[in-house]
C-alpha cells in the first residue's frame, strides 16, 4: 500500500464469545493439542477475561454463550457459526468430540431471535474457515470445512464466495494462516496454502501484509481487526511492527493457555453481524 496510508478506521462490532470454564486438552484434533501437557484451567479464563474486558474498553459489545461441561473446545466460539446480514449457518463440525457445540449454537441463535437459523449440511466449522472480508467470503478448506460447504455459504448469503486450500496441518483451519484486517486488506502466510490458493491470495491482495514464518508459528495470524486496532497473540513481535508501519495499530495479547487447544484470540470471537 502506498504511504501515505488511508486513515485506518475502528468500526465498532458485536462479538460472541465462550468463558473457557470447562477448558483442558484431553482429546488432541490439531498438532498443538498435547493432553499429556497440563493446563491451567484458571490461567485460561483469566486470560479470557482481559479478552473480554479489552473488547468493551475498545467500545465493541460482547455476548456471551453459555459454557458447556465436556465440551472444551466451546471457548472456540468463531468455529460455532458464520454470521452475515443477520443470518447464521449453524456449524458443522468434523470431529465427534466437538460435535455437541452446534445445537448450543443452534439454541442461541434461535432464542437471540436471528432471522435465518441454518445448520451447515457439510462439514462447516463457521469463522475458523470462513472470513468475511468485505462483500467477499474467503472460505478454507483442506483439513476441516468440506469444498461442499462453501457452495452452502453461497447460497444462504448470496456474496461471493472464494475457496482457498490449506497445506499445512498446524494451520489446519483459515483464521490460523490468514486475518482480515479491514474491508478490503488481510494479512496471511502464503506457506500455508497450495500454489494455487497462493496466486489467488495475491491477485486479490497484491498489497497484503505477509507474515513469516515465525509470526505463523506463535499463531500471529489468528488476529482480530476492527478495521484500525489489531488484536494479535504478543509473541508475534514482528508482525506486529509491520502491521504498525501499514497504519495499523497493534494490540499484543497473551492467550499462552488457550494457544494449548490449538486457539487464540481469533478463535475465541465470533462477529454477530447484523441484517
Ligand atoms: N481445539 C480446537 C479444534 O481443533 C481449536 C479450534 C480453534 N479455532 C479456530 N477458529 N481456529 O477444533
Amino acid at each position: 500500500m502506498p504511504y501515505p496510508y488511508p486513515e485506518r478506521t475502528a468500526r465498532p462490532r458485536r462479538y460472541l464469545m465462550c468463558r473457557p470454564t470447562y477448558f483442558t486438552v484431553d482429546y488432541a484434533i490439531n498438532p498443538w493439542m498435547d493432553p499429556a501437557q497440563p493446563t491451567d484451567t484458571a490461567l485460561a479464563v483469566r486470560q479470557w477475561e482481559r479478552l473480554r474486558a479489552l473488547y468493551e474498553r475498545l467500545g465493541h459489545t460482547v455476548e456471551l454463550i453459555e459454557p458447556l461441561p465436556g465440551l472444551p473446545d466451546m471457548v472456540y466460539t468463531a468455529n460455532g457459526a458464520t454470521v452475515l446480514g443477520g443470518r447464521a449457518l449453524v456449524a458443522t463440525f468434523r470431529h465427534p468430540e466437538r460435535a455437541a457445540e452446534s445445537d448450543a449454537h443452534q439454541t442461541w441463535f434461535e432464542a437471540a431471535g436471528y432471522r435465518d437459523v441454518r445448520r451447515a449440511e457439510h462439514v462447516n466449522e463457521g469463522e475458523g474457515d470462513h472470513l468475511v472480508v468485505g462483500r467477499r467470503l474467503l472460505a478454507g478448506t483442506g483439513f476441516r470445512t468440506d469444498p461442499a460447504a462453501h457452495a452452502e455459504a453461497r447460497a444462504l448469503f448470496g456474496v461471493q464466495v472464494l475457496s482457498l486450500t490449506l497445506v499445512d496441518p498446524r494451520f489446519y483451519h483459515l483464521d490460523t494462516a490468514l486475518a482480515v484486517l479491514s474491508d478490503d486488506q488481510v494479512m496471511y502466510y502464503p506457506e500455508a496454502f497450495t500454489p494455487d490458493s497462493q496466486a489467488l491470495l495475491r491477485s486479490l491482495y497484491p498489497d497484503a501484509v505477509l507474515a513469516e514464518r515465525e509470526d505463523a508459528e506463535v499463531f500471529g495470524l489468528n488476529a482480530v481487526s476492527d478495521g484500525r486496532r489489531v488484536l494479535l497473540p504478543e509473541a508475534a513481535k514482528s508482525l506486529a511492527a509491520r502491521l504498525a508501519d501499514e497504519g495499523f495499530e497493534p494490540v499484543p495479547v497473551d492467550v499462552s493457555e488457550l494457544l494449548k487447544g490449538g486457539g487464540g484470540p481469533k478463535c475465541c470471537t465470533l462477529e454477530l453481524r447484523p441484517a
